[in-house]
């Protein structure tokens, strides 16, 4: 599924284009899917052509889950027939290549297609969690925006570390909330948050697009030595502050989706897959990704 322009979901193209060919240091995958993640609007759209231009035309996609078909020179981690995880661009098709040092082993308790919405929504989730939040058990967390995919891994990460888990979801997200762990649901569309809460948290992780005043508004709902992380809109500490405040972009890191794996094939972590759709209906899933039709994680599958 390829684009050759920037634009709406129409540009979006199924061609045919040669196998891609494994270069030295790289692996030949046969995708079993791809997952769809809000940024895939942003590329398509040329928002973010300035800080990740697209060298057009290009297939899209961030992320697979995947079977090894062919090794380039130089490869000895991986062989024909294992079945891998990782980030890398173009695995909206049938094949697609990647460095052999950006992929790690599959968990093997789900279906390999579910494990493509890992490495993109669970990393970043990961680092959120311990990386920058430093989450430690029996702290307080607010996870604003858990009905999404990046939020289902946050709620069960900061569960994992020992967390009491609040979480901010529409109805339509709350069931899924609550299985995944949450102790607490408050209801963004009938309760503004500052209300929400009878007592400042440690930590709130924001994965929702803020308003300047709605960020200012976490900044106040957090104790004197707590944090806000926030992996959309920056976030800043007012003067004087004591709360600490970071924004950031996540980084391809494969020892963190090792354990992201390891923690899914022990159980800990679960793979909440919201649909699983053919490939071909890409550009139908980013228009439901624009009207707000979407929730939680979709696969696309070729
Ligand atoms: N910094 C990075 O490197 C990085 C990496 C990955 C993602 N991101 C960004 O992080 C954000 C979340 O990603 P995602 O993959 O989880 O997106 P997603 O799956 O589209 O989830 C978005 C969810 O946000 C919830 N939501 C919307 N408005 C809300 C509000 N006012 N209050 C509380 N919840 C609200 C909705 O949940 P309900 O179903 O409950 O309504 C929706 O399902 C996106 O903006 C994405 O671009 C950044």
């Amino acid at each position: 599924m390829r684009i050759h322009e920037y634009g709406d979901a129409s540009v979006i193209r199924d061609e045919d284009i040669p196998r891609p060919v494994p270069g030295p240091g790289e692996v030949l995958i046969q995708v079993a899917a791809t997952s769809f993640n809000p940024s895939d609007l942003g590329l398509r759209r040329g928002l973010l052509r300035s800080a990740f231009p697209l060298d057009l035309p290009c297939t899209l996609g961030g992320e697979v889950a995947g079977t090894v078909v062919e090794v380039g020179g130089g490869v000895h981690t991986f062989a024909v027939g294992d079945r891998v995880i990782g980030r890398t661009g173009g695995a909206a098709a049938e094949y697609v290549t990647a460095p052999a040092d950006t992929v790690v082993a599959a968990p093997t308790t789900i279906p390999l297609a579910h494990a493509a919405a890992i490495p993109i929504a669970g990393v970043t989730a990961w680092q959120a969690v311990f990386e920058h939040a430093g989450i430690t058990s029996g702290q307080r967390v607010l996870v604003n925006g858990a009905g999404g995919g990046v939020g289902g891994f946050a709620v069960q990460l900061a569960k994992h570390a020992g967390a009491h888990v609040i979480a901010t979801a529409s109805p339509r997200s709350t069931e899924v909330v609550r299985r995944l762990g949450a102790d607490q649901i408050i209801d963004y569309t009938l309760t503004p948050l500052a209300d929400a809460l009878d007592e400042p948290v440690d930590a709130i992780l924001n994965l929702v697009v803020a308003s300047a005043r709605q960020a200012a508004t976490l900044m106040s709902m957090v104790r004197p030595g707590g944090v806000v992380v926030s992996v959309t809109v920056p976030v800043k500490a007012p003067a004087g502050s004591a709360v600490t405040a970071v924004h950031f972009v996540t980084r391809n890191d494969t020892d963190h989706l090792a354990a992201l794996v390891t923690l899914v094939d022990a159980g800990v972590v679960r793979v909440d897959i919201a649909a699983s759709r053919p490939l071909t209906d890409l550009a139908s899933v980013h228009r439901d990704a624009e009207s707000g039709h979407l929730r939680g994680k979709t696969v696309l599958v070729p």
